[in-house]
């Protein structure tokens, strides 16, 4: 038997060094390496071999028979889209997201759909009993004689349990709860999460079964023993809102058989994750017209237009450095975006707090919202409405300058469909615009002429209007109040 060598592996990131270390080279983490038995490469319980391996002969590409076309449908339609159109047979799946945010209830509840389908399934807990889990399948009415449970966190016996029962599709509820017992760390850790995860792998390719895996999220956000994991499987979707919302968002941050970025929208219910088919419908609810601070925006996050409502709120600094509170977008690119409404703009923001959120908990990152967001910001803080019925376009450049956005389309007719009737868009995008739609179209070319065009003048004209300055004789960038009863 070759002797065993002990590796220090930091159980953050997976790096890993012959001696210990402060802190990660890799991730940067503290004190987060640990001493470790070296692991064995994962081996093929079904080959023998090390990894995946078909033999050594190579083949043409061209005579290999592709496996499109062979996804197996979940029956839930928002998992489906995320995962580019079912279940692909020997893909592994890493779902991931905080403690108690609904990744059991999902996978329970889809794999009773897919069990309904005839096909085998098997379901292992390793953080609850089969009783605790039996109890939730009875408020979800799961009702399938196809949907085995196995309460076990040894991998070997995991591993008989899938020889047993020959499933299709198997839920691993969670990674971190298995463990290999010729590897002396504790479960959880890298080196067993690797080694699980590289087993199942394994697995997942020679028999052909989708294999879901359960990670938990560390405080930071990011998978325990995570880096590791998201390189080895095929797809990894995360959850998304919580916090006291009711919504659900699952996205696909990496998907070898989709589009990444893909989202799927549930509502937790009372019994279970409903699926949510009009997302944009269920943003804009509850939002109140003539309040100023509000913009609405299409945003595309995969392949679906998405419309959501940016608030920003605008107060005097009470102690010193101004605060820039930011969620559901990215704190820099607000600080970045009031840098440009002062000096572009001339509005003085400089002794104010900004606080910028999406409503919903989504999360956004795509530079379409950044005229969206700018606007926001002006209209809080000159306390001038933005029309309810507007929808706002745009990436907004240091300049001051809007730049043109993709997929412009789209976004246009989840906005008709919605009943919107005016777009500001980017001018460069407007000329080339090959769809016609019943909105009014308004071409932008600079943030100043934005915040002309869309800033409301209120009934009792804002307080704030005093703070635009108009320097060097410059015409005052917004308007003064005329129309109404000014
Ligand atoms: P769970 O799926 O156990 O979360 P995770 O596996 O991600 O840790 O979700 C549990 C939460 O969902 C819990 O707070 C209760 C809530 N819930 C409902 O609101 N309705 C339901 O029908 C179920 C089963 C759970
Ligand atoms: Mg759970």
């Amino acid at each position: 038997m070759a002797k065993s060598k002990t590796i220090f592996a930091c159980q953050q990131c997976g790096h890993q060094s012959p001696k210990w270390l402060g802190r990660c080279p890799d991730c940067g983490g503290w004190n987060t390496l640990s001493e470790e038995i070296q692991e064995r490469s994962p081996i093929n319980e079904f080959t023998g071999a090390w990894g995946i391996s078909e033999g050594v002969s190579p083949r043409p590409l061209v005579e290999l028979q592709g496996e499109e076309g062979e996804r197996h449908a979940t029956g839930i339609g928002e998992l489906d889209r995320i995962l580019g159109g079912g279940l692909v047979p020997g893909s592994l799946i890493l779902i991931g997201g905080d403690p108690g945010i609904g990744k059991s209830t999902l996978l329970l509840q889809a794999m009773d759909r897919i069990a309904a389908q005839g096909v085998p399934v098997l379901y292992v807990t390793g953080e609850e009993s089969s009783r605790q889990v039996k109890l939730r399948a009875d408020r979800l009415d799961v009702s399938s004689p196809h949907l085995f449970i196995v309460s076990e966190t040894a991998l070997d016996r995991v591993l008989e349990a899938i020889r047993k029962i020959q499933p299709k599709v198997v839920v691993v509820d969670s990674v971190q709860t298995l463990f290999v017992p010729d590897l002396s760390s504790a479960p959880g850790s890298v080196s067993q999460v690797r080694e699980s995860a590289g087993r199942l792998m394994a697995l997942a390719k020679t028999e052909g079964t989708t294999i879901f895996l359960v990670g938990h999220v560390t405080k930071d956000g990011s998978i325990a023993g995570p880096r590791v994991l998201e390189h080895m499987v095929d797809t990894v979707l995360y959850f998304e809102g919580g916090g006291g919302h009711a919504y659900r968002i699952i996205r696909a941050v990496k998907n070898r058989f989709g589009s990444s970025n893909e989202i799927g929208v549930f509502e937790m219910r009372d019994r279970g994750l409903v699926e949510v088919a009009n997302p944009s419908e269920l943003f804009l609810a509850e939002r109140s017209s003539g309040v100023s601070g509000s913009t609405v925006v299409a945003t595309l996050e995969g392949t679906r237009p998405l419309l959501v409502e940016i608030q920003a709120l605008v107060g005097t600094t009470v102690f010193g450095t101004p605060r820039r509170t930011t969620l559901g977008v990215d704190h820099n690119k607000v600080s970045l975006l009031v840098a440009v409404l002062e000096k572009r703009a001339g509005l003085q923001l400089m002794g104010h707090d900004v606080f910028v959120n999406v409503v919903g908990g989504v999360e956004l990152n795509e530079p379409a919202i950044d005229l969206a967001i700018t606007l926001a910001v002006a209209s809080s803080f000159l306390d001038r409405p933005i029309d309810s019925n507007t929808i706002i376009l745009g990436e907004v450049g240091l300049g001051g300058e809007v730049r043109a956005i993709q997929q412009i389309s789209i976004r246009l007719k989840e906005a008709e469909r919605l009943g919107f009737k005016r777009c500001l868009l980017p001018e460069s995008n407007r000329k080339k615009l090959d769809v016609s739609t019943s909105m009014t179209l308004e071409g932008i070319s600079s943030v100043d002429q934005a915040l002309r065009l869309a800033l409301e003048t209120k009934k009792a004209v804002g307080r704030n209007t005093s703070k635009v300055v108009s320097e060097k004789g410059l015409p005052s960038p917004i308007p003064s109040p005329q129309r109404g009863e000014g």
